[in-house]
């Protein structure tokens, strides 16, 4: 490739560069994470937003179909012969009152970005294509990832739609829903499962793929950010290019809020966009190290230079304890967010907020969500329960202009949705209770009749 497209070490004080077709995801001279950069005088970059609208009419040829990407022009580290795309990005940004007047917000503010609607059903298919692009430019045979669930649905996916790779994926034991489980397993992945939480799968898929030369497609994999860059582009474009006043979206790894703010800022530059959003990123209370980092340790993106001690001090804290992440929304149950200085830096520059939600709010949230009509799995709808938080407390307006993004589908985790409607108290007790869910206020409880026509016909005309 070019030197137009390098990858760059994030510390101001380092700045270490090398070739985009190596796969160093950390710097080797500080272990910093890295960033793709373009240097625009020899690649220029569009200056309207002509060149995105203008693939609509091509929508025949798979690279201007896929919603990563119409948008190549913004993350061009490969040449169009290289991109792998299996219609990914095709989703929705819907206008949704009725869980506006949920969070108390004026009706045509709330939006929901629906990326339950990529081939394997989450968000991960945005930078899985952009990883798969990259593993493919530089030959890899084989592509890992320690997941909690959906990046190793979105991996087996690729590899078994292109049949361009063998895909290993890291899992911890009992930690994956079987709505994602049974995808990995039907797409023919080579599934280890490991005694640990996803945390410890993390740990140990970095060293097995560093061993094996095995292609890593964790968002530590910069080029993974790269492709999730583009929900921001969809956002605009479904707004006609109108930059929203907040973006709300749920913290696991950190991967989405460092690309959304890393999005922006190019857009900014590039004079794509007036001006950037805020964003807030919402951890499950019981994974909430972004939030105690930032709000009660005052951890800070400092100019590049974060207060390390800060971050050494609370891990060695968490060993010593042995606390592990505990949260019935398993797609976020992370403790050691590898995104964490490249999300510093995006809520650094967007005067962005953090909070933390209860498992309870967050299934209240998701059948509010579901609701509406676009159903979600529990750590999605931290984006609206966090959004519900952000409005009590007035950090929010009314009559702002907010994007929450649905970053999975419903039927990746239907237990938990099912427990939360059900009559019956021992699957409530088995799926919710155990986590601190106590209530279900918005249950819609299957009506239960004997198996008489009259009994039937009344029991409708009495619900409806
Ligand atoms: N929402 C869903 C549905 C997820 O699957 C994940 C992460 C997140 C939110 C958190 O996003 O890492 O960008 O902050 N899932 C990963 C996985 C960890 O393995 O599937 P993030």
């Amino acid at each position: 490739m070019s030197d137009a497209v390098y990858l760059r070490c994030i510390r101001p004080d380092c700045r270490s560069t090398r070739d985009v077709g190596e796969t160093v995801f950390t710097c080797p001279q500080c272990s910093g994470l890295m960033d793709v950069c373009y240097d625009r005088q020899r690649q220029p970059a569009p200056s309207t937003w002509q060149f995105a609208e203008a693939k609509w009419s091509r929508r025949t040829e798979p690279l201007c179909f896929s919603g990563v990407w119409r948008f190549h022009e913004l993350l061009p580290f490969a040449p169009p012969d290289k991109l792998v795309t299996i219609g990914e990005g095709q989703t929705l940004l819907q206008q949704a009152d009725s869980v506006a007047k949920y969070v108390n917000m004026r009706p045509g503010c709330l939006y929901l970005q629906y990326e339950g609607m990529n081939p394997s059903g989450s968000f991960k298919d945005n930078g899985m294509c952009a990883a798969f692009s990259h593993a493919n430019l530089v030959g890899a045979t084989r592509a890992a990832c320690a997941s909690t669930g959906n990046t190793s649905a979105s991996l087996a996916a690729y590899c078994s739609m292109t049949g361009r790779m063998r895909a290993i994926i890291f899992i911890g034991s009992g930690k994956i829903s079987y709505g994602k489980l049974s995808q990995a397993l039907d797409y023919g992945a080579l599934t280890i499962q490991i005694q640990g939480d996803f945390d410890d799968a993390m740990r140990r898929v970095q060293q097995v793929a560093g061993r094996l030369g095995i292609y890593l497609v964790n968002s530590i994999n910069p080029f993974r950010l790269e492709g999730q860059k583009t929900v921001m582009y969809r956002i605009l474009e479904a707004l006609r290019w109108q930059v929203p006043d907040w973006i709300v979206v749920p913290g696991g790894n950190l991967g989405n809020v460092s690309a959304f703010g890393k999005a922006f800022h190019e857009l900014h530059q590039l004079g794509l966009v007036p001006r950037l959003p805020r964003f807030a990123v919402i951890n499950a209370a019981g994974a909430n190290t972004l939030h105690v980092l930032i709000r009660h340790l005052g951890l800070q993106w400092n100019g590049g230079r974060p207060d390390e001690t800060i971050l050494q001090r609370y891990y060695a804290d968490l060993d010593a304890s042995g606390r592990k992440a505990d949260t019935l929304a398993s797609a976020i149950e992370i403790n050691r967010p590898v995104n964490l200085p490249k999300a510093l830096r995006a809520l650094a520059c967007s005067g962005g907020a953090v909070r933390e939600v209860t498992d309870q709010e967050m299934m209240d949230a998701k059948a509010r969500i579901g609701a509406g009509g676009l159903g979600c799995e529990p750590a999605s709808a931290a984006s609206v329960a966090g959004l519900k938080r952000l409005r009590d407390e007035g950090v929010i307006g009314r009559d702002e202009r907010v994007v929450c993004v649905l970053t999975g589908h419903q039927l990746k985790d239907p237990n938990a949705t099912v427990a939360y409607h059900t009559h019956e108290r021992a699957v409530f007790e088995e799926y919710l209770g155990k986590r601190g869910v106590t209530q279900a206020p918005f249950a819609n409880r299957a009506v239960q009749v004997p198996n008489d026509l009259e009994a039937i016909v009344q029991a409708i005309e009495r619900a409806s």
